[in-house]
């Protein structure tokens, strides 16, 4: 057991000589507590907490370390910015190109030019995959805040035939004025602190008889279509229970984790009729040995490749509500996993979990 020493004492930008000063020990005690080596005495537990000025139980890593404090602010367009890459690494987990083939083609069937809106558009992904797809004629149009991304939807469009244009500004203060035959957001609703307001702009930016399209994932849907051969029993590693954390996360208003499941409702809320949804039907099957099946190789090089990704999950879950030992468990499930992917005959299933509900006026 290792009580939340370090990880306070470092908040606090404080040396282990500054915090042995304080509480009148050696700085070499404190590194054995913050080691593990040994536990501090009872008697230095309320004396760490006013230290701190935090309970005994953040301490102990009973309660959460400093909620809210690494809350990530979803609904904006910083996170976005800088972690880029992650965007383009999730697409190879979550889109599936022949079922949105299969969608235009056979389900929607557009039979004559369309405008298309993109709210959030980021670099343009949906545009990619819906213009060479759509009757010749078709335009595509982003709204999006950040600008490095749109400057990158822009360099891409530029070079291609298609009619495109790329509005910079923040989809709340966004006013309608031209209309449009299809609407979408892709990966955007669930991360919204008032996604109803955004439908009701969607909406208004829509020709009679025109089409919304939202694409977002259920997060419950996408673990229920999950195993990996980490969890048989012999390898005694259960998939810890993430869906408190996720609960946290909504009430803290950072991702509604139903969002996909939730779309038919919202939309018939605002008005639309004719709702359709679809689910996703890719399921990727992870083998490490298989070079083309790397995404989820991608996902853990990023996360792992992070300076102290260890420290930043721990506080990642303790911030949402996970107690140490919680947080800990979530973490050893991680590196875990990571390890197991290391090995040749590793083998996870993983579905996608993504929704296209669709409506019209
Ligand atoms: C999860 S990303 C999805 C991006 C893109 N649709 C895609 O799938 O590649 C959400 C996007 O919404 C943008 N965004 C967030 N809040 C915004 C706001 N208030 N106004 C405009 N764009 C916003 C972010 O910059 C980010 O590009």
């Amino acid at each position: 057991m290792k009580l939340y020493i370090k990880e306070l004492r470092e908040q606090y930008n404080m040396t282990q000589k500054d915090l042995a000063d304080r509480l009148q020990v050696s700085f070499q005690t404190i590194s054995k507590w913050e080691n593990g080596v040994n536990l501090p005495d009872i008697t230095h537990i309320p004396r760490l907490a006013d230290v701190f000025g935090v309970s005994a139980d953040v301490i102990l890593g009973l309660e959460p370390m400093n909620p809210k404090a690494d809350l990530r602010k979803y609904d904006g367009i910083d996170y976005w910015n800088e972690n880029r890459e992650l965007i383009k690494i999730w697409k190879a987990l979550y889109w599936n190109e022949d079922y949105f083939e299969f969608l235009v083609r056979d389900v929607w069937k557009f039979d004559r030019p369309m405008d298309i809106l993109d709210f959030g558009c980021g670099y343009g992904f949906l545009g990619r995959k819906f213009m060479p797809l759509l009757p010749k004629g078709s335009s595509y149009t982003g709204i999006e805040l950040d600008e490095g991304q749109i400057k990158e939807a822009q360099d891409y469009f530029d070079q291609t035939a298609y009619s495109h244009q790329f509005i910079r500004q923040d989809i709340y203060t966004y006013e309608p004025v031209k209309k449009y035959d299809l609407v979408v957001a892709l990966f955007l609703l669930s991360y919204m602190h008032h996604p109803e307001q955004l439908i009701q702009k969607m909406k208004e930016s829509l020709r009679p008889g025109g089409m919304l399209l939202l694409i977002d994932a259920n997060l419950e849907v996408e673990q229920a279509g999950y195993f990996s051969g980490l969890e048989k029993e012999e390898n005694g590693m259960p998939r810890p229970d993430f869906i408190p954390v996720w609960e946290y996360e909504m009430s803290h208003q950072e991702q509604d984790y139903r969002m996909g499941t939730k779309l038919p409702y919202l939309l018939k809320k605002c008005g639309f009729q004719h709702i359709g949804a679809r689910l996703s039907d890719q399921v990727t099957i992870y083998e490490p040995s298989d070079e083309e099946k790397g995404p989820m190789n991608d996902i853990f090089r990023y996360v792992y490749e992070h300076e102290d990704c260890y420290r930043g999950g721990m506080n990642y879950f303790m911030n949402r509500g996970a107690g140490l030992q919680k947080a800990s468990e979530y973490m050893d499930y991680y590196e875990k996993t990571k390890d197991y992917f290391q090995s040749e005959d590793a083998i996870a299933v993983k579905t996608s979990g993504v929704y296209f509900v669709y409506a019209t006026i």
